[in-house]
């Protein structure tokens, strides 16, 4: 009987557990589940006997791959599939997939909502700002930009776009302005949230360049990956510009370089954007 291994550190809802389990077996299936391991060699070894792997964001790396001698497809619940060697998979003929749109409100609403709190100073009794009236630009107007969008101008920000992979009439048709570079978006807006995928054109491409362009009391907001964080340009820039502020759901690598930036620098304690008790595989 082929083995579906629901390989997953940071768990899913138990009840999410239990329905992939009902649909495994009425397909005449065999279920593992395997979570909260400690170490990636723990998850090397549970692999060896699955056909198919349903992850999170854990890391199917070549050596994954190749331990998974059976292996036929992998699906990754969720929208970013860069914890997946794709090259590795697609040498030993192993399907890979995702489930994009499934939790892009979750993290639209952590997204505007660490705005909310960047700008009333960590509700931490002083005056601070609003949002209505302050530009915001989407950088990569997917799933999650797109709601992100949507809940901005409910509260009266101008939002702008850019997306080289997204036709202007889309943003158009959502009363979203499209420019046409990074470059435009970043000199436009007073705030960015980055949608971007972390691949080989991305990373660390968010770097000083770019952000020097932000206009005053600029603040970045990643709910994307770190990856794409140029880290010790940001480290730079912050230091130049006290104006800057950068949150995020996603911890840098040095944390404790991003100290000396307290009340400009917030990030969560975990990944958390995608998961909501709403969300039934993410609860
Ligand atoms: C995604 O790419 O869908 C999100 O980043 C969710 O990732 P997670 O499985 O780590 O919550």
């Amino acid at each position: 009987m082929k083995k579906i291994l629901v390989a997953t550190q940071k768990p899913f809802a138990p009840a999410a557990v239990e329905s992939i389990k009902q649909i495994v077996e009425a397909a005449g299936f065999e279920f593992e589940l395997y979570e909260k391991y400690a170490e990636q060699t723990d998850f090397v070894k549970a692999v060896e006997t699955a056909n198919a792997l349903i992850i999170r964001s854990d890391k199917v790396t070549k050596e994954v791959i190749e331990a998974a001698k059976n292996l036929e497809i992998v699906v990754r619940a969720g929208a970013g599939y860069d914890n997946v060697d794709l090259e590795a998979a697609t040498a030993k003929g192993v399907v890979v997939m995702n489930t994009p749109g499934q939790n892009s409100n979750a993290v639209a609403e952590l997204a505007i909502g660490m705005m909310v709190f960047l700008a009333r100073n960590s509700f931490n009794g002083s005056a601070g700002t609003e949002l209505k009236g302050k530009t915001l630009g989407i950088h990569a107007y997917g799933n999650v930009g797109r709601y992100v969008a949507n809940i901005a101008k409910g509260f009266g920000m101008k939002v702008y776009a850019f997306d080289p992979y997204v036709k202007k009439k889309v943003m158009k048709k959502d009363k979203v302005k499209a420019v046409k570079s990074a470059e435009k978006l970043y000199a436009k807006c007073q705030y960015v949230s980055l949608h971007i995928p972390a691949n080989e054109q991305t990373k660390e491409s968010i770097d000083y360049k770019l952000l020097s362009l932000m206009p005053k009391n600029a603040v970045l907001v990643n709910t994307a990956r770190k990856e794409v964080i140029n880290e010790a340009d940001m480290i730079k820039l912050m230091a130049e510009r006290t104006d800057f502020s950068y949150i995020s759901d996603i911890a840098p690598n040095n944390k404790a370089d991003f100290e000396q930036f307290e009340g400009r620098f917030l990030f969560t304690p975990k990944k958390m954007g995608a998961q909501t008790s709403d969300n039934l595989i993410f609860e």
